[in-house]
């Protein structure tokens, strides 16, 4: 199953990539910037390098997606969706579900200019409420990045 081969090394390449860059995001951005004094420096710092890792993990995503249903279809565990033995296959179905109605939905529909309206008028808020949400997306994505590679490894529930 060469095929099946090909599609995991993608399949992890674009998760490395993508919950990659929200690990920097939560960790090291997000601290910085609100640590910088001026309001609008931190908005101008915070759009021009969100402006640019955005579409790349949008591609990140489809390309997830994409390698991830392939394989779920060459391997026919379909049923490992709602197995609870198999619980990390779930979890990647709903953190996937979970960042792709944000990045091509939300974000560019409501978000962006919302935290920038909110950003101006209550930076201190704005930028902890986005560094805790961020804090919420990064430790689901790790336990199931754990999950799914201990489990697709042998180590199952029961
Ligand atoms: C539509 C969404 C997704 C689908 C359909 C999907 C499907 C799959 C499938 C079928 C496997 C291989 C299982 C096996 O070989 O037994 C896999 C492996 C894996 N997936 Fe996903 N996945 C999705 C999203 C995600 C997300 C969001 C993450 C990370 C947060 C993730 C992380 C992983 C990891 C780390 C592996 C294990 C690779 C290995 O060690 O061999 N996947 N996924």
């Amino acid at each position: 199953m060469i095929d099946v081969a090909v599609a995991v090394a993608f399949h992890v390449l674009a998760i490395v990539l993508w919950i990659g860059g929200a690990g920097f995001a939560t960790l090291a951005l997000l601290p910085a910037l609100r640590r910088l004094p001026d309001p609008a420096q931190r908005i101008a710092t915070f759009e021009a390098i969100e402006s640019r890792f955005a579409p790349v993990a949008r591609a990140a995503i489809l390309l997830a997606g994409a390698t991830g249903l392939y394989m779920a279809f060459r391997l026919n565990i379909w049923s490992w969706f709602t197995s609870l033995r198999t619980w990390w296959m779930g979890a990647m179905l709903v953190v996937w579900i979970i960042f792709a109605v944000l990045l091509f939905v939300l974000e560019p529909f409501f978000l962006h200019h919302r935290f920038i309206a909110h950003a101006k008028s209550a930076p201190d808020a704005t930028f902890r409420k986005a560094e805790w949400l961020h804090w919420v997306l990064l430790i689901i994505s790790l336990i199931t990045i754990l999950g799914a590679v201990a489990g697709t490894h042998g180590l199952l529930l029961g």
